[in-house]
């Protein structure tokens, strides 16, 4: 790639986890094509996309994302794109403290049946709605760090943090 001599080209498997309606798809359509879609529509099984980035050092990082559906209905399909996966993401709306509390229980399925090695981000999404707050981020802050987890707050809809999120978690891996 002709970049620095110690530059890597990684290809890492990602999926995203989360309450129907977080923005998981919002996320990874910002961080994508760079666009917000304020009529998303649920997501049905899962959906594929990728995208590249390169690190300080000329690092690229491929990220092949699982954006699954959070429906109740699909959660059984969910081993088949966490299994493998390198990162897990996983969200919810700072407006939904039952969209918290669902975050935690991915967070724990992921510790008991995920790889012993996956790197996780808890994602408080939808930070742009300040005033219908109701998960104070100190309370994701210190989930996250209980549970040895990478935590920040994004929002898809203004594009805030979204990139840092994947470089955050690229820095981690690389
Ligand atoms: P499932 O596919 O059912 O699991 O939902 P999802 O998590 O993929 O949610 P999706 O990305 O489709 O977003 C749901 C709704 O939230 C849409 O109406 C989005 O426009 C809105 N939304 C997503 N992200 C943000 C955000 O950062 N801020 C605001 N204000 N709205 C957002
Ligand atoms: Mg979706």
């Amino acid at each position: 790639n002709g970049g620095a001599p110690d530059a890597k080209n990684l290809r890492v498997k990602l999926v995203l986890l989360g309450d129907s309606g977080v923005g998981k798809s919002c996320i990874v359509l910002r961080f994508v094509r760079g666009q917000f879609d304020p009529t998303s529509k649920v997501t049905v099984g899962a959906s594929f996309l990728s995208q590249t980035i390169a690190l300080q050092d000329s690092t690229t990082v491929k990220f092949e994302i699982w954006d699954t559906a959070g429906q109740e209905r699909y959660a059984a399909l969910a081993p088949l794109y966490y299994r493998g996966a390198a990162v897990a993401v996983i969200v919810y709306d700072i407006t939904s403290p039952e969209s918290f509390t669902k975050a935690q229980y991915w967070v724990k399925e992921l510790q008991k049946h995920g790889s012993p090695d996956i790197v996780m981000a808890l994602v408080g999404n939808k930070a742009d709605l300040q005033d219908s707050r109701e998960v104070p981020a100190q309370d994701g802050i210190d989930y996250a760090e209980k549970n040895g987890m990478f935590f920040i707050e994004t929002s898809a809809k203004t594009a805030d943090n979204i990139n840092q999120l994947f470089e955050s978690v690229s820095v981690q891996l690389s």
